[in-house]
């Protein structure tokens, strides 16, 4: 019999396609979970999968690969969906549909299925990806090929003696993995309403009064990736796993967007990333110390293509290995120490350091012992404005007179008219 590699999550919607897909396609399910940090008992879940009638269950630990190739190269770059979202979930895809089509490979099938709905970005990072990385695999994605709402997929379990995950119903869509946390769904949907308490789990309120004596951390970078924390060596999974937690503690990283997805929705999600919060934080700290002012200039256009680029599904692209070819070479000189102080809803930066630092106190002192040329600031200024005040003799103060210019544009035109 044929099989298809599922990625299975032991949520209702893939534990009905084990069923649903051996109904529709005749095939047989290699379910498959990954494990990206989502803090689940993988165990129990692979024996669901087994129960309800999978014929192989897989666990698959894509947690240092998912740091080391995804997670870090990201931090290099700064990336942040449109200002915002730290792509957590869109992050994970790439690796997920890397891993599926690995294990098709090795089990010789001729499918992969994911549970993806229809609507939203996920089902496009997959199928492109796996379109990318292996064009003669079908793709199942029966959540978009069925249609059943929720409380049908529950009589479909129930007439199919598919034991349901027992979770306590949550009212909202949840995914996580070490990068964060992405919530929506239920009263979520309305953009002027309050995300209520219950929405978050790995931060605490961060107006609580209680007192939290402020936190102090250490982090080490070498090429733009954290290595160490307080001067003691970590590994990236224990170091976010810890920010996460201790972040969290504080109420750091608590980001509510209103985004814009791929296939043209608005939507509003809630996320929770303590840890990408600080690293995010820290690592632009290391930058503005290493880096000119016209690297940081270019670099942030190059990061918000690189965001949209991870966001929208696009990771196996030549232009992805442009892009991170470039954030590369700007990591040469990104090693040092950032010092963050941690308190209730904020992470600061106190302090920075770097052997490659581009700060020269000679230059920046007010105090004695200034280097900088003072005199050579006159020459500069006069050549710096010299366009501007060409033009403003040549055509503004002619027309408009200094009133004139003192105003906004669209108040300056009136003035022209009334001459
Ligand atoms: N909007 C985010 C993205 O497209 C997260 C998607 C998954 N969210 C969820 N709550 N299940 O990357």
């Amino acid at each position: 019999m044929s099989t298809v590699v599922l990625a299975y999550s032991g949520g209702l919607d893939t534990s009905v396609a084990i069923r649903w897909i051996k109904e529709k396609y005749n095939l047989d399910v290699i379910a498959v979970t990954i494990d990206v940090g989502n803090d689940r008992d993988l165990q129990s879940i692979a024996e669901r999968a087994m129960k309800i009638g999978a014929v192989k269950a897989l666990i698959v630990d894509g947690r240092s690969d998912f740091v080391r190739y995804f997670v870090w190269p990201a931090l290099q770059a700064n990336t942040l969906y449109e200002g915002q979202y730290p792509l957590a979930t869109a992050l994970a895809r790439p690796l997920i549909a890397r891993l599926l089509v690995e294990v098709a490979r090795q089990e010789g099938s001729v499918a992969v299925a994911h549970g993806c709905t229809g609507k939203g970005n996920d089902q496009v990072r997959f199928d492109v990806s796996i379109n990318t990385l292996a064009p003669d695999l079908k793709i199942i994605a029966p959540v978009r090929e069925w249609s059943m709402t929720r409380d049908n997929e529950i009589a479909y379990a129930a007439e199919h003696n598919i034991p349901i995950p027992v979770t306590n119903a949550s009212p909202y869509s949840v995914d996580q993995n070490l990068w964060g946390r992405s919530v929506e769904c239920g009263v979520l949907e309305d953009p002027w309403a309050e995300p209520p308490a219950d929405v978050y789990e790995w931060t605490d309120d961060p107006n609580s009064s209680e007192t939290l004596e402020p936190e102090y951390l250490e982090i080490t970078f070498q090429h733009g990736v954290p290595v160490a924390l307080n001067g003691e060596e970590i590994d990236g999974v224990t170091l976010i796993e810890l920010l996460n937690k201790q972040a969290g503690k504080f109420g750091i990283g608590r980001i509510d967007h209103i985004e814009n997805r791929l296939v043209g929705i608005k939507s509003r999600e809630i996320y929770e990333s303590p840890a990408a919060t600080v690293l995010l934080t820290a690592h632009k700290a290391l930058e503005s110390l290493t880096l000119s002012r016209e690297q940081i200039r270019f670099k942030e256009l190059v990061s918000s293509e690189y965001a949209r680029l991870i966001y929208n599904g696009q990771w196996y692209s030549a232009l992805h290995q442009d892009l991170a070819t470039y954030v590369q070479s700007t990591q040469r000189f990104a090693s040092g120490v950032v010092r963050v102080k941690l308190t209730r809803g904020q992470c600061a930066i106190v302090g920075r350091k770097s052997e490659h630092s581009l700060y020269d106190h000679a230059l920046a002192t007010y105090d004695s012992g200034d280097q900088f040329d003072h005199n050579a600031a006159l020459g500069f200024i006069k050549l710096w404005g010299l366009p501007l005040t060409t033009q403003a003799q040549a055509q503004l103060l002619p027309s408009v007179g200094l009133e004139g210019n003192l105003l906004s544009n669209g108040q300056a035109k009136v003035k022209l008219i009334e001459k």
